[in-house]
């Protein structure tokens, strides 16, 4: 992971107690054996400043859950035997039942969202909840449109967890009628600013170029649309400069051949920004240009797996991945920008239930589930998915493409929840 760092960054871990952001105080830090999830005695004020806020109660019904997870990752330092190699083939995939003994407290101001369903108790209490934000308290979260956006999708997502675990059908109704009282008017959702600018990536990572990359237009994988995600997403490259084939010639040759593609360059990097889908008062979807997740891809070497291999993949990938707590977008108002994100240490834990299961591991090793290089069909693709020849990669030439399909994909969600909300006939 060193190299990875810029060159500020053992400067910055001097200053590192100084500059300690509220969101570092609410995780626990890298030398306890949980490192990255929530502290117990942590405050969650994502959308008002006090905790009684029933907007921030609603929050951590959704957003904190205490539970056993399904799977823990063999990727945790505890879960590791202390003879044998760890980074070996398959590291990523080594995994153990959970049982009562794991239960922790999961989720937070981040984006996985841990809860699968309610007890009936809960389940009365959030429904009055979401009653009670009416009046002059929904006027208030209303006052800051990216607060409210983002509100808004957290009971959109809520809503599609509960239509895909099959549990706490009564919610869904309350939800979708909070999330449409959120709702803002087109002409507000048209002037919100965007909170990201490559410029100011290149700020935090200077090997990115904010001219130099360009954006891929794809077919997405089901992860990625929007009717499960609620969120738009879009992939930039920025390919080595003297590598050759260059990356119009690379996808002309991979797209649509029968052969496997050129080995993606060493230095290859790829960008994924995903934002949010607002609904407006006439429930018509809206992309947004509020960014919650910045993530970032590069090709490092081709070297073997293995442990010295000191990427986040250990066969040659490394990541760096932000985020933005709802709680410094709301603190930042309008004046939020990329240096208002919090950075993640892929080596901090976290409940990935948005892929799927409830699986306890570290990022490291949920990244490199999909993302690894070697003992994978794609090897020349050194874990690029979204240039797989089978998902079209192109150039954008459209650039509103990706936002009106990410809207086209929240219609059909809420065409789905509204059906799931009304009694059969
Ligand atoms: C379940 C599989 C899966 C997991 C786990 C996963 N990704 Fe991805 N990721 C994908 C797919 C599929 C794409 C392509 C998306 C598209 O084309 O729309 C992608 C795209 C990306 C991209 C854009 C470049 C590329 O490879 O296409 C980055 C960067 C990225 N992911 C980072 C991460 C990070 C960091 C993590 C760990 C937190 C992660 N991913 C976890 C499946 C996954």
């Amino acid at each position: 992971m060193a190299i990875f760092v810029d060159g500020a960054g053992s400067a910055l871990l001097l200053f590192a107690p100084l500059l300690m952001a509220q969101s570092d105080l609410q995780r626990l830090p890298p030398e306890h054996p949980n490192r990255g999830l929530p502290c117990e005695a942590a405050i969650w004020l994502p959308y008002a400043s006090s905790s009684a806020h029933v907007a921030n109660r609603i929050f951590c019904s959704m957003y904190l859950d205490r539970c056993i997870p399904s799977e823990v990752g063999g990727a945790l330092i505890r879960e590791r035997s202390a003879t044998a190699e760890f980074f070996v083939p398959g590291w990523y995939f080594q995994k153990r039942p959970g049982v009562a003994s794991d239960a922790q407290l999961f989720g937070g101001d981040g984006r996985q969202m841990p809860r699968e369903g309610f007890a009936k108790e809960e389940s009365a209490g959030l429904q009055e909840d979401l009653d009670a934000i009416d009046g002059a308290l929904l006027a208030g979260l209303r006052g800051e449109p990216r607060l409210a956006v983002y509100f808004q999708n957290d009971l959109l997502r809520l809503v599609r967890r509960l239509m895909d675990t099959g549990q706490n059908r009564e919610l869904i109704s309350p939800l979708l009628a909070c999330a449409h009282r959120l709702a803002l008017p087109a002409v507000v959702l048209a002037k919100i600013a965007p909170n990201f600018a490559m410029a100011d990536l290149q700020k935090v990572f200077p090997e990115w170029l904010a001219d130099g990359c360009v954006e891929v237009e794809r077919r997405s994988s089901q992860l990625f649309n929007a009717q499960n995600s609620l969120a738009w997403s879009s992939v930039f490259v920025q390919w080595p400069q003297s590598a050759e084939p260059n990356l119009d010639a690379w996808l002309c040759d991979a797209v649509g051949a029968k052969d496997a593609p050129h080995p993606i360059p060493v230095g290859t990097l790829a960008l994924l920004v995903q934002g949010l889908v607002a609904l407006d008062e006439r429930s018509v979807a809206h992309a947004v240009p509020i960014i919650i997740d910045v993530r970032l891809q590069r090709l490092s070497n081709r070297d073997p797996l293995r442990m010295e291999n000191a990427t986040t993949t250990h066969d040659g990938i490394d990541f760096r991945l932000w985020q933005m707590p709802r709680q410094v977008l709301r603190e930042s108002g309008a004046a939020s920008s990329f240096a208002d994100f919090r950075e993640l240490n892929t080596e901090d834990h976290e409940l990935f239930r948005d892929y799927g299961t409830r699986k306890h591991t570290t990022i490291a090793a949920q990244c490199s589930l999909c993302h690894r290089r070697t003992d994978g069909p794609e090897e020349a693709l050194a874990g690029f998915s979204a240039l797989r020849p089978s998902s079209n990669p192109r150039r954008v030439t459209d650039k509103g493409e990706r936002w009106r399909l990410a809207e086209t994909e929240v219609a059909r969600f809420l065409a789905e929840a509204n059906k799931a909300c009304t009694p059969a006939k």
